[in-house]
């Protein structure tokens, strides 16, 4: 199974199980985890979401295979399905990452309540050098919790970068030793299920209602620039080159 889930005293754990592939993420991937969100949301047994990796990979983002060969078409596709579910879900979402989480990796935590990193997480969105754009309306929410010029670094240049860093910037709470990572999270999470649902769903609402049509135009206006982008010249050599196993040459796209 590459996404687990398990649902034990009021936590629903989705994790991400894919190691031969780093976890990357295909379209069935999304569809497990869009449809084991929108469920919990009418599940009064679910009080907090928890999604993590292994301690060696959170996930290596879109599986740029399955990309290629099945991109994403419209509002029905799996991994924005996946993008709605988190975004709608009334629920507290905690996110406890380690080694690499990269572009929807990444991009997926501005979105979550809770997210504490493991010291040997590396945080990264290659869409820039993958001849593509930001997606998940992290070109709205990053710039916003991180400030222009560092979102503008992270998002422009796709370099990977630490869980200190990560921290600082503001979008992750807390670094912990790995091997500590998880049962910290389920502390954390286990305090949430322990609080009153009501106070939650109401916090969280009043946190992030007035933003959700920004964030809904965002992403609209992301995912149709992200689609003509993913079948772009640019994109087909940065993705022949990373199962080559070289370095893109975009030098010759103007
Ligand atoms: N899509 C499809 N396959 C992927 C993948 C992805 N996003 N990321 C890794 N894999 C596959 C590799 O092709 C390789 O498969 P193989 O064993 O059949 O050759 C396997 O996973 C191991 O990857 P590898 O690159 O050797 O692992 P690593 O430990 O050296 O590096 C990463 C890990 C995550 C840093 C690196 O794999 C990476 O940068 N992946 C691509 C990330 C990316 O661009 N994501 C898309 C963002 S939109």
């Amino acid at each position: 199974m590459d996404i687990l889930t398990n649902k034990t005293n009021g936590i629903l754990t989705i994790t991400f199980n894919r190691p031969d592939k780093k976890n990357a993420i295909t379209a069935a991937m999304y569809q497990i985890i869009a449809d084991t969100l929108k469920d919990a949301e009418s599940d009064a047994e679910v009080r907090v979401i928890l999604i993590t990796g292994t301690q060696e990979i959170f996930t290596a983002g879109n599986d740029l295979d399955d990309f290629l060969q099945n991109p994403p078409q419209s509002v029905e596709s799996p991994v924005y399905q996946f993008i709605q579910a988190l975004i709608h879900t009334t629920k507290p979402v905690v996110a406890a990452v380690a080694g690499p989480a990269v572009g929807i990796g990444t991009t997926l935590l501005l979105h979550c309540d809770l997210v504490y990193a493991a010291e040997n997480a590396r945080f990264s969105m290659p869409f820039a050098k993958l001849g593509l754009c930001p997606e998940f309306s992290s070109s709205l929410v990053l710039p916003q919790i991180a400030g222009y010029q560092r979102a503008a670094e992270k998002l422009m240049l796709g370099e990977a970068f630490s869980a200190q860093e990560a921290c600082a910037m503001g979008f992750v709470n807390k670094v912990l030793p790995t091997a500590e990572l998880l049962a910290f999270a389920q502390d954390q999470a286990d305090k949430l299920v322990a609080l009153p649902a009501s106070s939650l769903r109401v916090t969280k609402h009043l946190m992030k209602s007035k933003q959700t049509a920004a964030i809904e135009a965002q992403i609209e206006e992301e995912s149709i620039l992200f689609g003509e982008m993913l079948v772009s010249k640019e994109a087909k050599e940065a993705f022949n080159a990373f199962f080559e196993k070289r370095k893109p040459d975009f030098t010759k796209f103007t």
